[in-house]
């Protein structure tokens, strides 16, 4: 018996059905589940995670967990939606990772892209991108482009703690995962330069900011030329003063915001939370919300703007 003489002998929809199911057909008219609505509906939600939280807990792993067997010493923020357990938004995510003294990460590369700010660092911390070294400094950034071999060394005597960011989520969803290990395990050092395309110095971007016009609310932006490297995210730095209040916001972009000095609240809906230097919070497409700094403060944001841009998505309220 063929699917076409079971499809010539039903005598009614109720006997389409079971058909449909079997030979893996949806019926437009009997969906389970609706396939268009009227705006962004995520389940995904705003949170807030504590650097001082992260930082202890990676210490104390440390004793039990080092760079041989991790490779990558990290802590990944997710956001608690289903089965979700890498997720921070739909597209990226964001990881605290914390290197001991003496420690090395070992090379490798992939298809997504990642990027790095340092929150504490001593000398001798240093990343290794496609055998440049780049001095990982507290208030840079570093990006490691994808396909980049990478690897991270803290020769100094000090912890050292960065946040990752990466936009692996997105690349799960669209599928062109990559992963390769270094075959020499660790990267030769073949340059040592002074300045280059994937390191922005603290003080670079400080300079840069003040010679930015404040908005209205007295808010300072400045967006970090990573755009040749990197295609799928935006950085932008902000330096927000005493009382000043971002937003709202409410648009189809997934961010990410790093605290790298100040503290404040960062409101959504019926989320507030409290935040200070180091600590991440995750604002979900189409969450709208507000960020109020309650001293003087500098944010560091993680977005996936361009891919909204360069695909047609973008909106916002
Ligand atoms: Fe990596």
């Amino acid at each position: 018996m063929s699917t076409l003489d079971d499809i010539a002998k039903t005598e009614g929809l109720d006997d389409l059905y079971p058909l449909f199911a079997r030979e893996r057909y949806t019926a437009g008219w009997h969906k389970k589940r609706r396939s268009l609505w009227e705006e962004p509906k995520t389940e995904f939600r705003p949170r807030h995670w504590s650097y001082a939280e992260a930082h202890a807990a990676l210490d104390q792993a440390s004793q039990w967990i080092d760079t041989e067997l991790a490779e990558r010493r990290n802590l990944l923020m997710f956001n608690p939606v289903g089965d979700n357990d890498y997720d921070t938004v739909r597209t990226l995510v964001t990881a605290y990772q914390l290197i001991q003294p003496g420690e090395h990460a070992r090379a490798h590369k992939h298809t997504p892209n990642a990027l790095r700010l340092i929150l504490d660092a001593g000398p001798e911390l240093f990343t290794v991108v496609n055998g440049v070294k780049l001095p990982m400094v507290p208030g840079d950034v570093l990006l490691t482009p994808g396909e980049c071999w990478h690897s991270h060394f803290n020769d100094g005597n000090e912890t050292a703690c960065w946040i990752d960011f990466l936009d692996v989520p997105l690349v799960h969803r669209l599928e062109p995962m990559f992963y390769t290990e270094h075959p020499d395990v660790y990267q030769k050092v073949e340059q040592t330069p002074d300045a280059h395309p994937f390191w922005f110095k603290r003080a670079d971007i400080n300079a840069a900011l003040d010679k930015v016009t404040p908005d209205e609310a007295g808010i300072r932006r400045h967006v970090l030329d990573s755009q040749d490297h990197i295609l799928t995210m935006e950085l932008t730095c902000l330096a927000l003063p005493n009382g000043a209040t971002l937003g709202p916001v409410r648009d189809t972009v997934s961010r990410i915001y790093a605290a790298t000095k100040g503290s404040g609240t960062f409101r959504s809906g019926e989320h507030e939370f409290n935040w200070k230097r180091g600590d991440i919070f995750a604002a979900p497409a189409w969450a709208r919300h507000e960020i109020t700094a309650n001293e003087d403060s500098d944010i560091f944001e993680v977005c996936d703007k361009p891919v909204m841009e360069k695909l047609g998505f973008l909106r916002a309220e």
